[in-house]
């Protein structure tokens, strides 16, 4: 009998992990140049903490948590996303008694019981930063642009940033009995109809299309913001106008989680289908108050880097990262040179140059197609005779030049070439 993994779940390995890792890589790279600090959480908390902290009325919380009782009769679940769980680790940890904003990043498998399609898994892979502890609209600006950024790094140009305000404890809920009204007039299904009386929100997001025909006149957040709101949502607006990120108004914008307040946002590609979301995030003011804290305010995103993998293989094809290949590869022909080669790999590795080497005697052909699969651009040679004369053959693997090298000068010969490229 042989085993299959578990239906809907993403796995990464050689050469497409390559991309995943410099996805997530991207990522990290933009959250240190902003001096956020690293978090590394648990997969599993109460599921008490999601339940008051992602919102019961969420179909994540109501419909999709992996919920288990454990030995000991605990109610856990495997997270479906970090932020309650970051929110609940500051607390815990009384970091927002530090300096504020609090700033964190950390990345790893989330967990959702969705329909499995291309795009949406079971166990998928987010990348997450927050700011917690400020109000402050340059910090939204800033968690956006960090995103953007990450996105351009990668070489992605066909995505949209989309923008919206969810308003406040004040104006929120003014918005959301206009917006019941509306709905209860419209014709929809029984589940539709109890969705406006928990979640009307959650209509507008509604793709089908016999529902979509119907919300053309459906109010929007933007004509019910207060005073406070309205400004913090202009300041957002003209501070990403200055920096020159684009973005699109979508008054329509909702998110599937129910701590967010005030700005949201998702980046949205254009070549991925149905599920195109490749990140999305918001401010929470109130989510630590909802999970027993002090009232401490707080934005972030997460980004999904499965679909940033679908999304460089689609506006990238045939572009393979370099973190997999090797730049040379040693090449022990014949007995007693297999720790003569082992030492010139060490040595180049600890140079910083990626280096492999062939095992197993496998003779000079062998080895040879080992060191073109590799993708080395050299290969290093060591048979009896240059391991008597202190002397490795160093191969150029794209043009078949050969030279013999002194064996201490290898690295430093290697090291200019490769520069030199
Ligand atoms: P989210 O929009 O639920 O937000 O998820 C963020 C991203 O995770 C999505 O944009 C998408 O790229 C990816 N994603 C979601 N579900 C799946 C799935 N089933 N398969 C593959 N990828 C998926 C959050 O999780 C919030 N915690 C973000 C946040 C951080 N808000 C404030 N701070």
């Amino acid at each position: 009998m042989s085993f299959q993994a578990p239906k809907g779940v993403s796995e990464y390995y050689p050469p497409r992990s390559a991309l995943f890792e410099e996805a997530r890589d991207a990522f990290a790279r933009q959250a240190r140049a902003a001096c956020y600090g690293y978090v590394e959480q648990p997969v599993f908390e109460d599921t008490a903490l999601f339940a008051r902290g992602v919102g019961e009325s969420t179909d994540v919380v109501s419909k999709e948590m992996y919920s288990f009782a454990d030995r000991g009769g605990r109610d856990i679940t495997l997270r479906p996303e970090f932020t309650a769980g970051v929110v609940r680790a500051v607390l815990e940890h009384g970091l927002h008694k530090g300096a504020l904003p609090v700033k964190l990043w950390t990345a790893g498998p989330v967990f959702r019981y969705e329909r499995p399609q291309s795009g949406r898994y079971r166990q998928f892979y987010q990348f997450d930063l927050e700011a917690i502890g400020t109000q402050d609209p340059a910090v939204d600006v800033e968690t956006i642009v960090l995103a953007y950024d990450a996105y351009t790094s990668l070489g992605l140009s066909q995505f949209r940033l989309l923008l919206n305000s969810l308003g406040d404890k004040a104006c929120r809920p003014v918005y959301r009995q206009a917006l019941q009204d509306f709905l209860r007039g419209l014709d929809l299904d029984d589940e539709t109809r109890t969705r406006i009386e928990v979640n009307p929100l959650r209509v507008l997001d509604d793709k089908r299309p016999e529902v979509r025909a119907q919300l053309d006149g459906a109010p929007v957040i933007a004509d019910y913001l207060c005073d406070e709101c309205a400004a913090h949502h202009a300041t957002v607006r003209a501070m990403l106008t200055d920096l020159k990120i684009p973005f699109e108004d979508a008054p329509r914008l909702v998110r599937g989680l129910d701590y967010y307040m005030r700005t949201t946002y998702e980046f949205d590609h254009a070549l991925l289908g149905a599920q195109s979301g490749i990140g999305g995030g918001g401010r929470y003011d109130g989510l630590s108050e909802d999970i027993g804290g002090p009232p401490l305010p707080g934005i972030g995103f997460a980004v999904g880097l499965d679909r940033i993998v679908l999304a460089l293989e689609a506006e990238r094809p045939g572009h393979t990262p370099e973190v997999n290949r090797c730049q040379v590869y040693g090449v022990p022909l014949g007995e007693d040179t297999e720790a003569a080669v082992l030492a010139i790999v060490t040595e180049l590795r600890r140079a910083g140059i990626r280096a492999g080497m062939s095992f197993g005697q496998r003779g000079l052909k062998g080895s040879m197609k080992a060191a073109d699969r590799s993708g080395a651009d050299y290969a290093i040679l060591v048979g009896q005779q240059e391991r008597q004369a202190g002397l490795v053959a160093i191969k150029n693997l794209k043009d078949g030049d050969q030279h013999d090298v002194p064996a201490p000068n290898a690295t430093q010969w290697l090291a200019q070439r490769l520069r030199e490229g």
